[in-house]
């Protein structure tokens, strides 16, 4: 296991073997070298793996430009063809999850928008899609260029424990219906629901 890397991606293969998951979310892929990892030592044994990404130029990675951007989604493409089970869903997070069936998913991995705000509302809209039991991994949850991550994950998923500093992950364990979140979402979802 140990020889997994990126680091992060031997504690998602870890929890896909805990918890039997056999239908996974990486939320936020980039160029797929997580995506790569997981699919090449479990892509076998899962059902789906959706790989979710915008894809397009945005202030977060301000390096790269929209033209490395689709070469990264056209990687992505003909890695997941190698996969059965692998599905790539060009689109902004919080719309991905809308398409999503609720407690469809095993296990999410959110590594998208790293601020506060972009990590709040990626959990009020991914964690409906985790089944009871599943799990919600945040990758940089510890990282200092992001503490937006933190906040939101301890706000909203006070039982959210960090996994070591070398994978910078976060992990949460969803245990029931309608109590997940911390006390920070209930007034989020009041101030929410009537936009
Ligand atoms: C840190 S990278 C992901 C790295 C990848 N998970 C890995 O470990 O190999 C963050 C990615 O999130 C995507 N992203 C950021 N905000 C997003 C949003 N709101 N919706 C969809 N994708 C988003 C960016 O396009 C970028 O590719």
């Amino acid at each position: 296991m140990n020889d997994i890397n990126p680091p992060h991606a031997r504690v998602i293969v870890q929890q896909i073997s805990k918890i039997s998951a056999r239908r996974i979310a990486e939320v936020g892929v980039l160029k797929g070298e997580c995506a790569n990892a997981i699919l090449d030592r479990v892509g076998n044994k899962l059902l789906q793996y959706w790989l979710i990404d915008r894809w397009l130029a945005y202030p977060g990675l301000p390096k790269i430009t929209q033209p490395q951007w689709d070469e990264h989604y056209d990687y992505v493409k003909t890695l997941a063809a190698q996969y059965p089970c692998a599905k790539v869903v060009r689109l902004a997070s919080v719309d991905a999850a809308e398409r999503m069936p609720d407690e469809s998913l095993d296990l999410v991995f959110m590594d998208a928008d790293h601020t506060y705000e972009g990590v709040y509302k990626d959990i009020l809209a991914w964690l409906p899609k985790v089944r009871v039991g599943g799990t919600m991994l945040f990758h940089d949850f510890a990282h200092h260029a992001w503490p937006g991550v933190r906040q939101a994950v301890t706000e909203l998923l006070p039982s959210a424990f960090p996994d070591s500093w070398d994978s910078n992950t976060a992990i949460y364990y969803k245990q029931e219906r309608g109590s997940h979140y911390g006390s920070g979402a209930q007034n989020s979802i009041e101030r929410g629901s009537g936009i």
